[in-house]
């Protein structure tokens, strides 16, 4: 009878079934409790009717306890074998991971200036990553990229070989020769390069690249648009400063350092001791650009004067999440990014 009790209490998960329950054991005319005192504690022999009696009694007040506890539980329906009133397993909500973090947070910058994005493929033809971006065919100024190539593509001509893009700078050619001017455009993505991985290198890293190409595009607008976004970036006390530098697609080029977010200028281990810190690469379009992307576009039909270097100018940034990143964070082994460890990861949560 006890088996019978407990069999029937595991399954009181209703106000209905608890009801149910009650009547087919207290009910007070065929109760199954009147039934057993009347068949067996009635008759029993003298000597056996005090321990009957207190099983008896133990059968009924667990019955009763039965159809109290759902009630005190939580007022609300138990599932079986699961204790609502426990305190639940906390899963921690997935996070976006932090390079993606700051790639957006910088297309974000750029998004509240106007500019739209654009992505590209990652298995680039020789043409777009090199020769339309004036890198002719064995110049040094390749050799600045490592490339990646993909094997067996000797038999193609050159301009159609793939490789690995080595930079975003592909996808400046691929915009323009698809639309014509007003072009702002960021690219954020995914680079190549034939690099040993150590603290600041990875084969595969990414870019957020710009693209602002209309009339009267000048180097001022570059400087006031970048040292817009580094303040944007890195808070409205930093500073940026231009060097001439070189890239075969723009001309003039520069690199653009920011005053030290860690000492403020004054100097210190992370700057190298010179307050400033090297960050990206820009420069105007150099007019050869525009002359390979006019070219295409006539082999498509589009025999117009869109990019006519008279009347058309822009300029290009380039630069690297990683590194911003980095400096964002304080972070100085670019391979926690990579390693998938919990405990790097968990930091950003
Ligand atoms: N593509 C260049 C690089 O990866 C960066 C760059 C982009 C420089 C746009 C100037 C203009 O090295």
């Amino acid at each position: 009878v006890a088996e019978e009790v407990r069999g029937g209490t595991s399954s009181l998960e209703t106000s209905e079934a608890q009801e149910a329950f009650r009547l087919h054991w207290l009910g007070r005319k065929q109760g199954r409790l009147k039934l057993i005192s009347e068949a067996w504690l009635k008759s029993a022999p003298a000597e056996a009717r005090k321990p009957l009696g207190i099983r008896f009694n133990q059968l009924k007040q667990e019955i009763e306890a039965a159809l109290q506890a759902p009630v005190a539980a939580a007022g609300a329906a138990v599932v079986r074998g699961i204790d609502i009133t426990l305190p639940g397993t906390v899963r921690q909500p997935g996070i976006a991971h932090p390079l993606l973090e700051t790639m957006q947070e910088i297309v974000r910058v750029f998004h509240h200036l106007g500019y739209s994005t654009n992505l590209g493929p990652q298995v680039e033809t020789d043409f777009y990553n090199f020769e339309a971006l004036n890198f002719p065919q064995n110049h040094p100024a390749r050799d600045t990229q490592d490339t990646l190539q993909i094997a067996d593509q000797g038999a193609k001509p050159s301009r159609d070989r793939l490789l690995m893009r080595t930079h975003t700078s592909p996808v400046q050619i691929r915009t323009m020769v698809a639309q014509a001017p007003p072009i702002r455009i960021v690219i954020p993505g995914k680079v190549h390069r034939n690099d040993a991985a150590d603290a600041t290198h990875s084969p595969i890293f990414h870019q957020v690249e710009g693209l602002c190409v209309d009339t009267n595009i000048t180097f001022s607008d570059l400087k006031g648009t970048l040292d817009h976004a580094m303040k944007a970036l890195f808070g409205s006390g930093v500073k940026t400063r231009f060097f001439p530098s070189f890239f075969p697609f723009t001309e003039p080029s520069a690199d653009v350092q920011i005053s030290c977010i860690f000492c403020g200028g004054k100097g210190c281990r992370k700057c190298k001791h010179s307050g400033w810190i090297e960050l990206l690469g820009c420069g105007m379009v150099d007019p050869a650009v525009f002359a390979s992307v006019t070219e295409e576009r006539r082999k498509l039909g589009l025999d117009d004067d869109a990019y006519n270097p008279d009347r058309i100018t822009g300029f290009a940034f380039g630069m690297g999440v990683e590194r911003i990143a980095m400096i964002q964070h304080g972070i100085s082994d670019i391979g926690q990014f990579y390693s998938g460890d919990m405990r790097f990861l968990e930091q950003f949560a």
